[in-house]
């Protein structure tokens, strides 16, 4: 069954699927792993920018092999930042992985029901286990390989408050900052083919395709296939270029080869997020005033903020449904290169976008703001 929409000209299909089919018994997003030069720089980077708060540590002393390693979250949000610490295999991995792509996503980790169940079907399926089963008193790790050098860890623990063995916990005290997280919303990819991916989702997670966008306006140029559980929780939108001038084009070329592009965090207030995160220095796409024009009102209809403040901290807003609407901002990339940024969203109603709607809405926006200054 297919469901199609039109949304500021960008073609959307959802398929509809039976319930019930989670054949590696997926809960949630656990984690999200990084490798970077400085665990300890950029985690800092997220406890002032992104109001998360310590939660973790470890290195060899604490028992964890050729790493230094720093977990920070808010909310079920949980970035685990490790940087390369003395030799060994462990360590070279690291090294080796920053040399070619600067600092990234190296692992997004998901909790299952059985970790040893989750590996044998994800083998059976065709996913290569780049690290076995992983058995330790507290917890039970494992992980298969993904696109590019992104790898997938299963995690079931059998103690929970502990991150992991080889970790030890940090206080973090208490959140009550303005920045308010309270899970991921969407994990980006971006792949050369995508139809590859999309086709490994769904052998392996049992994730079937839920939207298909096509979005051609300069060099926004992509496609985009969303594959997720049937709940609607985990939401993996897989992007490939449709255009040599694309911004995919140019992430593949930057980080040499597919990797994760954007990892969206779901806000319960936007407005007090985006404007603490800004007063922290955490830098935002540009977003011209002439987005805010009558054509804004038009677009999105009746919804709950004030404009006025929506448009001083240039917050952007999507209606994806008739019942529902979400508001989002990009940052700028994180880590130097034209590579990993964040988005900040919030939803309202039963919005289920991705903010299709703001690829066209973005590009007249700027088309009018150079009318404006007579340069078209
Ligand atoms: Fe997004």
């Amino acid at each position: 069954m297919h469901e199609h929409r039109e949304s500021g000209g960008v073609a959307v299909a959802q398929k509809v699927h039976p319930k019930g089919h989670n054949p590696l018994g997926v809960k949630g997003v656990d984690h999200i792993e990084f490798y970077v030069d400085d665990a300890e720089k950029w985690a800092n980077n997220y406890l002032n920018g992104y109001g998360m708060y310590r939660r973790g540590y470890g290195d060899p002393k604490t028992g964890l092999k050729g790493r230094r390693a720093f977990v920070v979250g808010q909310g079920r949000i949980n970035f685990l930042f490790a940087e390369a610490a003395g030799k060994g295999p462990e360590a070279e991995a690291i090294r080796a992985f920053v040399a070619k792509h600067g600092g990234g996503v190296k692992d997004v980790a998901f909790r299952v029901k059985d970790t040893a169940a989750a590996l044998k079907h994800a083998q059976a399926a065709g996913a290569a286990v780049v690290r076995p089963l992983d058995e330790h008193e507290i917890f039970l790790g494992g992980t298969i390989q993904a696109y590019g050098d992104t790898t997938h860890t299963f995690i079931q623990r059998k103690q929970h408050g502990i991150f992991a063995p080889g970790y030890e916990n940090v206080a973090g005290g208490i959140e009550d900052g303005e920045i308010q997280f309270a899970m991921v919303d969407h994990i980006v990819a971006n792949v050369e083919h995508m139809d590859e991916w999309v086709d490994f989702y769904h052998r392996v997670f049992g994730f079937d395709q839920r939207q298909h966008f096509d979005i051609k306006t300069g060099r926004s140029a992509l496609m985009s296939k969303v594959v997720g559980d049937e709940d609607g929780y985990i939401k993996l939108p897989i992007n490939e270029p449709s255009s040599k001038n694309s911004q995919i084009q140019e992430f593949l070329d930057e980080f040499k080869g597919p990797g994760v592009q954007h990892i969206a965090l779901l806000t319960p207030n936007i407005v007090s997020t985006v404007r603490e995160m800004r007063a922290q220095g955490v830098r935002f796409m540009d977003v011209p005033d002439t987005y805010y024009d009558e054509e804004f009102r038009k677009r999105v209809g009746e919804i709950k903020e004030n404009i006025e403040e929506l448009k001083s901290l240039r917050i952007l807003v999507d209606r994806d449904r008739a019942d529902g609407y979400l508001l989002q901002l990009f940052t700028h990339p994180v880590f130097g290169r034209p590579t990993l940024f964040h988005e900040v969203i919030q939803r309202r109603g039963n919005s289920d976008g991705f903010g299709e709607g703001n690829f066209r809405a973005l590009f007249e926006a700027i088309e009018r703001e150079q009318a404006k200054r007579g340069t078209l």
